[in-house]
């Protein structure tokens, strides 16, 4: 329970959907809305208390949504704004808010105001994007987007270069332009007037770039603008605000999430999970993850934000690899790995969210080349076989990283496809939905999802895990990551070994001597079993 004066978010539970994959209702074997609303009371029982919905707005779908055609509409393949209010009134009834994915950082180039853009250099909307002067042949710089090729692409009737950070389908907008921030402005206060619970801003720390100077995120406008869209839209409300920012540091993410409520409710930042690729390369560049590195940076976020901002707790998202076949262990221990994985999260200060699936301890899917869908691993396919890597290599690290590891079709049950969709799926089930899969799971006393809404039901009744503060203990310990948080008269030991092996050292007595609120085995030795993972309460007087 928030105490009087935090507000709901900070003792909220976040559970993100990833719509073309969570449950088709009309048997095109993609995900809809309606399939949505239809398992509300799976996520009512889990005890959640908002969805994060990634974009399901009207886009030709060249990433999946993240580029947009109208902001105001609902893309058919998923249904209709009537299906929309329908969703958001009946989630309300089971106390759960709708959040809506913004994507403003760019449109579609299929958006009326990019086909008007592209038309002329003196058409009213030519401003909306970014664009440079320059030759056919030459770009106005060496700046790479994010999914392949150069961040300029030439635009013959114009004779100029427009700037996209992403695909060539997705053109950047100009927030220098205050007619786009006003247009802006005018969708979020769209979707606020029906009835949304709050907004996950994609990329925002990328809105304000110099691409003159080669600046992406962090741009000198960049708060200014947030401020401004604050002020225009949701400051004041009790909405949540998510801003996705993967170049902040602590002491940005003060900026973004200050208390006062001037940008947003959070930050959704991703110092932890790069550490497993090679320092200043990128993802696909492979690299054991470094334990007492992690102990480090999740730390460091816990110290650094106490009383002073708010951060996103996360494993996975709809870009990640999922967490048990990333750190944990998806054979023989994958169970204990995913509780070990939840509790270790669960147990600090900041919103939790549980990606669709990881409340099943669902795996990656080792897929062919032919398999996957994701426009980010065909172009690094492409492009790394290009450069001259081996097929093998280039094929470990999409295995590893690729974002498709997440996308593949929610595990309903044992029938054909999972019971995701009658028809043919858009992107294949894991075979492994026969073993991992939410019917068998809601039947088990000690599944992963029975932990992970055990682990809910703790947050909501001891305020301790919003609260309180946190210090790490036995920091030294490669094997072992342990820390306690402090509030009032209380304090919580979060104690998990994540490795596979027994270790053979023996937990501080003083750890230990709470009573036990949960442990993903049975019964409690000096030492820690394979994964073995617990939250302690102590009482004082
Ligand atoms: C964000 C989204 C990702 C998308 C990108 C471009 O990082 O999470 O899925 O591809 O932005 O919109
Ligand atoms: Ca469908």
């Amino acid at each position: 329970m928030a105490t009087a004066k935090s507000p709901w978010w900070k003792s909220a539970v976040i559970y993100q959907i990833y719509p073309r994959s969570f449950q088709d209702s009309n048997g095109d074997g993609i995900g809809d809305l309606q399939g949505i609303t239809s398992r509300l009371d799976y996520l009512a029982d889990l005890g959640i208390d908002a969805i994060w919905l990634s974009p399901v707005y009207r886009s030709p779908q060249d990433d999946n949504g993240y580029d947009i055609s109208d902001y105001c509409d609902i893309d058919p393949m998923f249904g209709t704004l009537a299906d929309m209010d329908t969703l958001i009134g009946e989630a309300r009834k089971r106390n759960i808010r709708i959040i809506m994915d913004l994507v403003l950082n760019h449109s579609s180039d299929e958006h009326p105001w990019f086909l008007e853009a592209k038309k002329s250099r003196d058409n009213p909307f030519h401003d909306y994007y970014v664009w440079r002067d320059g030759n056919e042949d030459v770009p106005p710089n060496d700046m790479k987007a994010c999914f392949g090729g150069s961040a300029w692409t030439w635009v013959p009737d114009v004779q100029q270069y427009y700037f996209h950070q992403f695909s060539v389908k997705q053109p950047d907008l100009n927030w220098d332009n205050p007619k786009v921030r006003e247009e802006i402005y005018k969708i979020i206060n769209f979707w606020i007037e029906r009835g949304v619970g709050g907004f996950r801003l994609d990329v925002i720390d990328q809105i304000a770039k110099e691409p003159d100077l080669k600046i992406t995120n962090n741009g000198p406008m960049l708060h200014a603008y947030i401020r401004e869209m604050n002020r225009h839209t949701f400051g004041g409300t009790d909405l949540v605000t998510v801003g996705e920012a993967w170049g902040a540091n602590v002491d940005n993410a003060k900026i973004y999430s200050d208390p006062s409520g001037r940008e947003f409710s959070m930050v959704f930042q991703f110092e932890h999970i790069g550490l497993d690729q090679i320092p200043g390369k990128e993802k696909w560049d492979l690299e054991p993850l470094d334990w007492m590195e992690l102990k480090k940076v999740l730390s460091k976020w816990q110290t650094g934000l106490h009383g002073c901002g708010w951060n996103s707790l996360f494993w996975n998202n709809h870009d990640l690899p999922r967490i048990v076949s990333r750190w944990g262990d998806d054979g023989k221990y994958r169970v204990e790995s995913a509780k070990m994985f939840a509790t270790l999260l669960h147990g600090m200060q900041g919103t939790p969210y549980i990606y669709q699936g990881e409340e099943l301890g669902m795996t990656n899917a080792p897929y062919d080349i032919s398999d996957y869908r994701d426009i980010e691993t065909l172009h690094i396919y492409r492009d790394r076989l290009a450069e001259g890597y081996a097929e093998e290599d280039v094929m470990r690290s999409i295995h590893a990283k690729g974002r498709d590891n997440a996308r593949t079709p929610m595990q309903w049950d044992g029938s054909k496809n999972a019971g995701f969709t009658v028809g043919e799926p858009w992107l294949k089930v894991n075979p492994n939905y026969l073993q991992i899969n939410a019917a068998g799971e809601c039947n088990t006393a000690d599944s992963v999802f029975a932990y992970y809404k055990a682990l809910i039901a703790l947050r909501k009744k001891y305020p301790i895990f919003a609260e309180g503060d946190y210090q790490l203990l036995m920091g030294d310990d490669p094997d072992v990551f342990a820390y306690k948080r402090t509030w009032k008269e209380q304090t919580l030991y979060v104690i998990c070994n994540f490795h596979a092996k027994k270790l053979n050292e023996v937990i501080p007595e003083e750890y230990r001597k709470g009573t036990l609120l949960i442990s993903n085995y049975a019964e409690q030795g000096s030492s820690l079993k394979p994964y073995e993972a617990r939250i302690y309460l102590e009482q004082r007087n």
